[in-house]
């Protein structure tokens, strides 16, 4: 079986690598990632010299690159992770997230139709639902939950996910979609909150809380998520959309304050900042579909993952100082500037 993976130099398709270069040895996998800010090759440092792993630079909406790697690779599966990610950055410039995360899925399903390739997952987000009432927590996301977008980011995956299901019943393409809640883990690029809130805590620095820090998120181990995708690519059904999440509901005030208690810090680091436009009030995913049907379940819980994934952003100090490029801090003077 030979397996292409995109985005595979980014947080979660790294940490993907990893797990199925280990798991299934006697698969081949290729890593195809344009290298933006968020993706980096020190990522993949320890499986870049495996048998069964080979990395390709290329960008998913470069039509005839893409054509030409499906002519010489032949796969039999892909799994898109490659996209843009972060939706901050989609407020500031929605175009990019247009082009990666709507024409790339376009360009690379054309490929999976031309070469016959056996299946075509997406990786999608829980933000496609929009969000929940912070006073309703009996309400879930479940998969025929209406999309209902907020950022450009999350409209961008849902265009997404409404042309992969498109793609199914026009072209009869066999694809799988999946909504996963927020990740955290090894590997994640310190724009995002756990790890921008341990780098800041760690420097003493003031802690940026958008609005009052109430917000609700449901926080998922990265390596639960990649078991989730491995069961949803050997045992999922073609046509179908999968959630992911494990019922670890926090609110953004509660993790960082969690954060600040491991790593013995003042709570007084915490500052309140303007709040995110169109900021999504609570994301709670109902996991019961994937649970039932391909029996996933989560190994790691919150309160004993973030503690690892403290541990990880302090133990690897080099990988942090190495993807904070030059473009990333004039990012964090943009964002941030008040
Ligand atoms: P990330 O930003 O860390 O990584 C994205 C990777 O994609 C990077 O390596 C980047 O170089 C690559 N990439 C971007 N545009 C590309 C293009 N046009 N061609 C080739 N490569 C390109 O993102 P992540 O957090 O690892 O998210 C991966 C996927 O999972 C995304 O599709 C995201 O929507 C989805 N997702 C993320 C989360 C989360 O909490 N981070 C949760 C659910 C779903
Ligand atoms: O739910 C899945 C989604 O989770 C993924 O699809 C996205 O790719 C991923 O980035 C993530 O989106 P969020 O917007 O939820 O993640 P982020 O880490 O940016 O923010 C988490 C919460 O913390 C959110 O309520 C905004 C808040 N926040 C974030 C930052 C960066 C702050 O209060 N301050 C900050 O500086």
């Amino acid at each position: 079986m030979k397996i292409l993976i995109t985005g595979g130099a980014g947080f979660i398709g790294g940490n993907f690598c990893h797990y199925m270069v280990e798991k299934y040895p006697n698969d081949k996998f290729v890593c195809l990632d344009a290298l933006t800010y968020a993706g980096n090759m020190e990522t993949l440092a320890d499986i870049l010299d495996r048998q069964n792993f080979k990395f390709v630079k290329g960008n998913i909406c470069d039509t005839e690159f893409v054509d030409q790697l499906f002519a010489e690779e032949k796969f039999d599966i892909v799994v898109n992770f490659a996209a843009e990610s972060h939706v901050d950055r989609s407020i500031q410039n929605p175009k990019i997230f247009l082009e990666s995360n709507v024409i790339g899925v376009q360009t690379l399903m054309d490929a999976c139709r031309k070469y016959k390739v056996a299946r075509f997952h997406q990786v999608s987000t829980d933000e496609v639902y929009g969000d929940l009432p912070l006073d309703r927590p009996d309400l879930f996301f479940h998969e025929d939950t209406p999309l209902h977008t907020s950022s450009p980011y999350s409209a961008s995956k849902a265009s997404a996910d409404l042309l992969v299901m498109a793609y199914y019943r026009t072209y009869q393409l066999p694809v799988t979609i999946s909504r996963c809640s927020n990740n955290y883990g090894p590997y994640q690029f310190p724009e995002k909150l756990i790890p921008l809130i341990i780098k800041k805590a760690q420097n003493n620095e003031k802690l940026p809380i958008y609005g009052k820090g109430e917000n609700v998120r449901d926080w998922l181990h990265v390596l639960d998520h990649c078991s989730a995708i491995d069961l949803i690519i050997h045992k999922g059904k073609v046509g179908e959309v999968y959630n992911i999440g494990g019922h670890n509901e926090r609110t953004n005030l509660e993790v960082v304050k969690t954060i600040l208690k491991v790593l013995g810090k003042p709570e007084s680091l915490i500052s309140f900042v303007t709040d995110r436009p169109g900021h999504d009030r609570r994301y709670a995913i109902d996991p019961e579909k994937i649970t039932k049907e391909l029996g996933w379940k989560p190994k790691y819980n919150f309160d004993t993952g973030i503690v690892a994934t403290i541990k990880w952003n302090l133990d690897n100090q080099a990988w942090l100082s190495h993807v904070e490029s030059g473009e990333y801090q004039n990012w964090l003077k943009k964002q941030y500037k008040d």
